[in-house]
């Protein structure tokens, strides 16, 4: 049987599988740990925290689309504090690999959280949601921004210093995602993580107003796979040396490949572990036999195959 190396790096950071969950839909693992322990898979993304208590946006927040689901949950959370006092430890006693996402309103904010963070031990990387409202610029998203982008990810890298590594997290509602990736990159992102839900809105029949409180959401779900395929094969082609954690509609070994083959080097997994809390574990099984049978000794030989020309 041929063995198959199944570990992947971000950064300097090495996890053994590319399976990793996606930011706010598994929260801190406590629902999916009693499905599988949470140390088999690459790794866990927290949900994005604030550094203050939020209290989530009006209701409806949820609308059911064909092949995916529109979510206006909002970010709410407890904020930095209770969540490095509670949530850290839970999961470091899981032995899980942690992946902190943070979130802010400000530039200012999400230095301040890179701060607690800067010496708390047992974390692997940092993802940094820039799919926030920026309140300094008239509620603009800071990842639709690309001068506030890379000044988040310019605060953040002077706080933490030069050792966790940094990895932006992008929104695929713009015109031009290489230069916002381009522009993290120079400010000392180490990876990416594409993609973020895609705006998007459901008119209620009943009421003929937008069914979700928040009026828009974000799209998630199968059919946005097609979009994070786009945006991770352009970001890879323009920079094929940055780790992409790639993310969209991933709910089987087939889609993470697909994603893997565009240039990915991980792979979270978001909506999908809403309907089958097995996802992941069943996703990594499925993903390490489609590489044996494609013919890949190691994940990182597939990383990006889909650009490679001369068919080796
Ligand atoms: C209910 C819900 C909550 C989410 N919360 C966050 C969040 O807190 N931070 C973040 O960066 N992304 C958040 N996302 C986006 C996901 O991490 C992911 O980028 C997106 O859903 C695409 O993956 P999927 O199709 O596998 O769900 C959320 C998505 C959903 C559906």
């Amino acid at each position: 049987m041929t063995s198959l190396d199944f570990s992947t790096t971000i950064g300097n950071t090495w996890f053994p599988a590319p399976t990793f969950t996606a930011s706010g839909c598994a929260s801190s693992g406590r629902e999916l740990a009693q499905f599988f322990p949470l140390r088999e898979m690459g790794g866990i993304v927290t949900k994005s925290v604030m550094s203050k208590v939020r209290p989530g946006r009006p209701t409806p927040r949820m609308a059911e689309t064909p092949s995916g689901m529109l979510n206006s949950i909002g970010l709410q959370g407890p904020g930095i504090d209770a969540f490095l006092a509670k949530d850290i430890p839970y999961l470091t006693e899981q032995k899980a690999r942690i992946i902190v996402s943070i979130a802010g309103e400000t530039v200012e904010e999400y230095s301040t959280l890179a701060r607690k963070l800067r010496s708390v031990s047992g974390i692997s990387a940092i993802e940094v949601n820039i799919s926030c409202p920026n309140v300094e610029n008239r509620g603009l998203v800071f990842a639709c921004d690309p001068e506030a982008s890379r000044r988040v990810i310019d605060g953040v890298r002077r706080t933490i210093g030069g050792e966790l590594p940094i990895i932006a997290k992008l929104s695929p509602d713009v015109t031009d995602l290489v230069s916002i990736a381009r522009g993290v990159v120079d400010a000392g992102a180490d990876g990416l993580a594409l993609i973020n839900t895609v705006l998007g809105m459901v008119i209620n029949l009943e009421t003929m107003k937008p069914h979700l409180g928040g009026k828009t959401g974000g799209l998630s779900g199968p059919a946005i796979r097609p979009v994070a395929v786009r945006a991770i094969y352009q970001v890879h082609s323009a920079m094929p040396n940055i780790p992409i954690l790639g993310m969209g509609g991933v709910a089987s070994g087939r889609d993470a490949l697909e994603l893997i083959l565009a240039g990915a080097s991980g792979v979270s997994v978001g909506t999908a572990s809403f309907g089958d809390p097995m996802a992941i574990p069943r996703i990594q099984r499925e993903l390490a036999s489609l590489l044996v049978a494609k013919g890949f000794t190691s994940v990182k030989d597939a990383i990006g195959y889909a650009h490679r020309e001369d068919g080796k």
